[in-house]
């Protein structure tokens, strides 16, 4: 038996950021628990005397706030963590032992906490990664023993919180492709709601692993007190969340542990993934705004950074196309005003073309028949034109119809004695084994060696993982946790090359977003779904997480709406075109220019400025979106008409937000399409105070479907 790790009185902990604080408690038996998470106290020594433990059983020996729930002792409640021990036995206790806070900067600090069964030489420390002018939290755990054999991990979350707010509407999103990011919101009733991900890669497709919480009542954009989660991880997730009989809700996330048991020998550690939280009592807007502020700072490649406007050829050519078009569509690049042509899917595989889906995944070479002289020819050819070169790349995938896996059967996921299962004809590779890291590592590097001056990747991931299993794994159950390694270290390998070349994150959509893949990318893709009727609907929601700089959005030629609304839209991101710019007319392709040119003086508010939502789209027939700088004194708004009902528009004025009332404002319509004045008289000045309390009308309607406006301080 083990000392029993109890400490002498009741230890209160609290982690403070700006505005918020969550406060640990260890109470004297040595059960750490959550007794706080809020706006904080401005009297930090009141933590002290915030109620302490809530008690499940009658014996009230533990607790149903504890900061990491144990299982098959004294919890009866969903558990943080469940484990077979080497002897056999399922029970677990854990006890604070102690805490530290280490200051990363001057912004950022660390707790970590330490748990110690009292019974088991198995231990959990808890590390809570905190940013205070963010208000952000990043939080995860390690696990470890020192048992005389191995212990069976059989659940393992990465955060385990406790929220007291009576009620709780959870928003949560589901989607596939195409459909990303589809909102539901409703409220938690008693017992467990769970949110979860089986399917390997894309694991964000069907359901998203971020989502918020609105205490109380169900927050707006202003008003509200609201909890955002989201976990960083690119595989299977689970997030429970249970409300108790307290009426407060635990909320306990992490890797999945479906079909993912997991054996830890003596000595080893288990690091979870980090479950990232923000919280805001003023509603869902300044929660996002503090989340992309983070992201730009914290998490997303060069995130503060310029990013260049790309033309694609993916749904201009699709697979068919051969050096002389690829020659022209770079020349458009540079008509447009474009920065970087990126060529997509299609240009390798030579005994088995990759001219449809169907083939030819695996084999990077050049296709000889497509590209006789190779990629390096095209990217002189860019460099000659004045653009720079991208290209598009799906490493972690083959075709079975493909060189590759003539080669390397055994270098794929597939089950050994079950007919293959394919997601858009292919199947994953087994990115567990170092071999095929190498090999995925080896695609990228290989096109960098050969063509130094390369700008821009697109890492697409089409497929799901059906019939999980590796010939190179000894324990199955390690498999999806082993893919999930061997590709952070892959894009680990390329980042330490290659440290800042723009990398766009796409999924056949935005199947795969999450901030831990985000770290090694400067962007991601959406959806496929690029009508900008629909992409309005996909942008807001994504932008409760995700900042503007880090969303590819790119003109095409799905939906029905102008040049100019497709436009207008793709510009509240990272813009890029895949159009035919030979076809546009010469109007369409004057406001084209014209748009990036705005676009180019708008940019930097766009990426790195604050944005807030007005008016949305799922209440209102027009949507209303506005970034305005650090500074105050530059923004843009971009209004749309979402409803087609008969005199639907902006009736009244949109109240912009952000402002400083005590400044002078001009605002002129942009973007606008040749030969079309505007409604809007742009020579008036009115105060911040004015447009944040009256208003402005866009003065949306039908035959002004979109509206943007840029608006300046007047001195
Ligand atoms: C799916 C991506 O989302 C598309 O943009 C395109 O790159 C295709 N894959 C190519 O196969």
């Amino acid at each position: 038996m083990i000392p029993h790790p109890s400490v002498a009185q009741e230890t209160t902990i609290p982690i403070l950021t700006e505005n918020n604080a969550l406060v640990l408690r260890a109470g004297k038996n040595g059960d750490l628990g959550v007794i706080f998470l809020g706006r904080k106290l401005s009297n930090a020594a009141e933590y002290d005397e915030v109620p302490g433990m809530f008690r499940q059983g009658d014996d009230y020996t533990n607790s149903l706030n504890a900061a990491y729930t144990p299982s098959g002792a004294r919890n009866l409640l969903e558990p943080a963590i469940t484990v077979t021990h080497s002897d056999g036995n399922n029970s677990l206790d854990l006890r604070y032992v102690s805490h530290r806070f280490t200051k990363v900067d001057e912004n950022v600090s660390l707790l970590s906490v330490e748990l110690k069964d009292p019974v088991y030489h198995f231990d959990v420390t808890l590390f809570y990664k905190s940013y205070y002018r963010e208000d952000v939290i990043e939080q995860w755990s390690e696990i470890r023993h020192r048992e005389k054999g191995n212990v069976l991990l059989q659940k393992y979350a990465s955060a385990n919180l406790y929220l007291k707010g009576d009620r709780y509407w959870l928003k949560q999103y589901h989607g596939d492709w195409a459909r990303e990011m589809q909102p539901e919101e409703s409220q938690l009733t008693h017992g467990i709601k769970t949110i979860d991900s089986k399917l390997g890669t894309r694991a964000n497709l069907f359901q998203s692993s971020s989502f918020m919480i609105s205490l109380g009542t169900p927050a707006t954009e202003d008003e509200g007190a609201v909890f955002y989660g989201s976990l960083e991880y690119s595989g299977n997730f689970r997030v429970d969340l249970e409300l108790d009989y307290l009426n407060n809700l635990r909320i306990i996330a992490g890797i999945n542990n479906y079909a993912s048991a997991y054996t830890l020998k003596p000595g080893e550690s288990f690091v979870t993934p980090v479950f990232l939280y923000t919280f805001s009592d003023k509603g869902k807007g300044v929660a996002s705004r503090q989340l992309q502020r983070w992201a730009r700072t914290y998490k997303l490649v060069d995130g503060n950074g310029d990013r260049q406007v790309l033309l694609n050829n993916w749904e201009a050519t699709y697979f068919d196309f051969n050096e002389t078009r690829l020659a022209e569509l770079i020349k458009d690049s540079k008509k447009l005003g474009a920065d970087l042509f990126l060529l997509d899917d299609g240009w390798f595989g030579n005994k088995y073309p990759r001219n449809d889906d169907r083939a030819g995944l695996g084999d990077w070479q050049e296709n000889k028949i497509k590209l006789p002289n190779g990629i390096s020819s095209l990217v002189r050819e860019a460099q000659n034109t004045g653009v720079k070169f991208g290209i598009w790349i799906e490493p972690e995938m083959v075709n079975p119809k493909s060189e590759f896996y003539e080669k390397h059967p055994g270098w794929v996921v597939k089950q050994p004695a079950r007919a293959e299962h394919y997601f858009r004809n292919q199947l994953v590779l087994d990115l567990s084994n170092p071999e095929v890291q190498d090999f995925v590592f080896g695609v990228v590097d290989h096109l960098f060696t050969e063509n130094p001056t390369l700008a821009y990747i697109k890492w697409d991931c089409n497929a799901v993982i059906y019939n999980a299993y590796s010939t190179h794994l000894r324990n199955q159950s390690h498999f999806y946790i082993e893919y999930v390694r061997g590709l952070y270290r892959v894009l680990e390998r390329i980042r330490l090359k290659y440290p800042k070349v723009p990398m766009m994150l796409c999924s056949g959509g935005g199947g795969r977003v999450d901030y831990a893949a985000l770290k090694y990318f400067t962007e991601f893709w959406p959806s496929d779904n690029t009508d900008p009727a629909e992409r309005i609907f996909i942008q807001w929601e994504y932008s409760y997480f995700y900042p503007a700089v880090s969303s590819s959005n790119h003109v095409t030629d799905w939906g029905k709406q102008p040049v100019k609304f497709r436009t207008d839209v793709a510009m509240m991101g990272k813009l890029g075109f895949d159009i035919v710019v030979s076809k546009l007319s010469e109007n369409d392709l004057r406001f084209c220019q014209e748009a990036i040119s705005n676009y180019k003086s708008l940019k930097d508010i766009i990426w790195h400025g604050d944005q807030y939502r007005l008016v949305s789209p799922w209440e209102s027939e027009f949507a209303s979106l506005m970034y305005i700088n650090p500074e105050r004194t530059r923004g843009v708004i971009f209004n749309y008409l979402v409803s087609s009902r008969y005199g639907s528009g902006s009736k009244l004025p949109v109240k912009l937000k952000g402002l400083d009332p005590a400044r002078k404002y001009r605002i002129r319509e942009i973007n606008l399409y040749p030969g079309i004045s505007s409604l809007i008289e742009g020579e008036k000045s009115y105060s911040g105070d004015f447009l944040m309390k009256v208003g402005f009308n866009p003065q949306v309607n039908s035959g002004r479907t979109s509206v943007v406006l840029q608006f300046e301080e007047v001195l």
